[in-house]
């Protein structure tokens, strides 16, 4: 074993998962029953529901990751489980950042994300810049004003007809476009670092609605707007998106002297953004340091990277350790 072999534990939005993480990359087991289908009935995520799902769900998955990883309790040195920061229900933000540095089972060694590193972390829940000078040492750049980037996906994705989770579907969607021209907003905020999404959800209401009445349809979503239709108004939004996005992140690497960028969170499973970010960032010779679309959406085996670099700084909690929703990560 090279470091401490960390059971994780992540169950603070709509997945289960628990991993075993070595030394803070090697991922020996990492294993996520997830509630999507279950939440996709109601459009979303109710929190009574979900804490019923975590209980009906955290030992059969304890019991599968510790078969796959072949340890028993006994080799385990630190339990680690996610409590914060966040809104209630996505407390997963320095996860999403440490997802950079996992190892997948017989992947010996993968670049490491070079400090100072500029991370752009997108999810249902955050959409932050933050550069990090060194391990755990946050200076928050730029965060949305009003709605994170994957609820714009998730509601342009519902007005799209398109169900829960958007993100995926809008991918899909946007995949299959043939005119990309469709035009949606851009929310620059002047030469800040900041994000606003809800103007270009207005924005696509109200070109959704334009779409329909141009196709003879009223507003009932039942008559959904014709398959070629939602993929050229997917991709419009998609660009819109990021656009945004990899152009701020691109401009905070540059201030930062970046010789890394980060990205993470369940939106960085979006390969257009993925392949754009990357592309925008090869002209500045910056490697762009992306985890696999699974290890972008909530998972153990992210908790157990970031809980390595605490674990290593001598951070340890008590049984009575609870979740605060609020608990600062980084400052401006
Ligand atoms: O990180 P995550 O699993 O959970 C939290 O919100 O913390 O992120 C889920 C979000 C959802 O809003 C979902 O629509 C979005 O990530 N997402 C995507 C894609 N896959 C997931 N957004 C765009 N493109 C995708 N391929």
């Amino acid at each position: 074993m090279s470091g401490p072999l960390i059971l994780a534990i992540e169950s603070s939005c709509d997945e289960t998962g628990i991993a075993l993480v070595e030394g803070g990359r090697r991922i020996h087991a990492n294993v996520v029953a997830s509630q999507v289908a279950m939440h996709a009935a109601t459009g979303g995520i109710v929190p009574e529901v979900a804490a019923r799902a975590h209980l009906r769900w955290i030992l059969p998955v304890l019991d599968e990751a510790m078969a796959t990883a072949g340890v028993t309790i006994a080799d385990v040195d630190a339990v680690a489980v996610t409590h914060g920061p966040g809104l209630a229900g996505s407390l997963l933000l320095e996860g999403h950042l440490y997802a950079a540095w996992l190892l997948d089972p017989g992947r010996d060694e993968a670049p490491e994300p070079l400090f100072p590193l500029v991370a752009l972390i997108v999810s249902g829940g955050h959409t932050f810049l933050v550069e990090m000078r060194d391990h755990l040492d946050y200076r928050l750049l730029g965060q949305t004003v009003d709605d994170a980037a994957g609820e714009a996906f998730d509601k342009v994705g519902r007005l799209l007809g398109l169900g829960y989770p958007g993100g995926p579907a809008i991918q899909k969607a946007a995949e299959a476009a043939r005119h990309h021209d469709a035009v949606f907003p851009r929310a620059w905020l002047g030469d800040t670092l900041d994000f606003s999404f809800s103007g270009l959800k207005t924005a696509a209401r109200r070109i959704v609605d334009g779409a329909r009445a141009d196709e003879g349809l009223g507003v009932d979503p039942v008559e959904r707007l014709p398959d070629a239709r939602v993929a050229d108004l997917a991709w419009g939004f998609q660009d819109s998106v990021t656009d945004v996005l990899v152009t701020k992140t691109i401009r905070a690497a540059r201030a930062a002297g970046a010789r890394s960028i980060v990205l993470g969170g369940g939106v960085a499973a979006n390969g257009a953004l993925r392949a754009r970010l990357s592309e925008e960032a090869e002209p500045l010779g910056t490697p762009v340091v992306i985890p696999r679309p699974g290890l972008c959406t909530d998972n153990g085996a992210m908790i157990g990277a970031a809980a390595a670099r605490r674990y290593a700084a001598g951070e340890r909690a008590g049984l009575d350790l609870d979740a605060r929703p609020s608990l600062p990560l980084a400052r401006r």
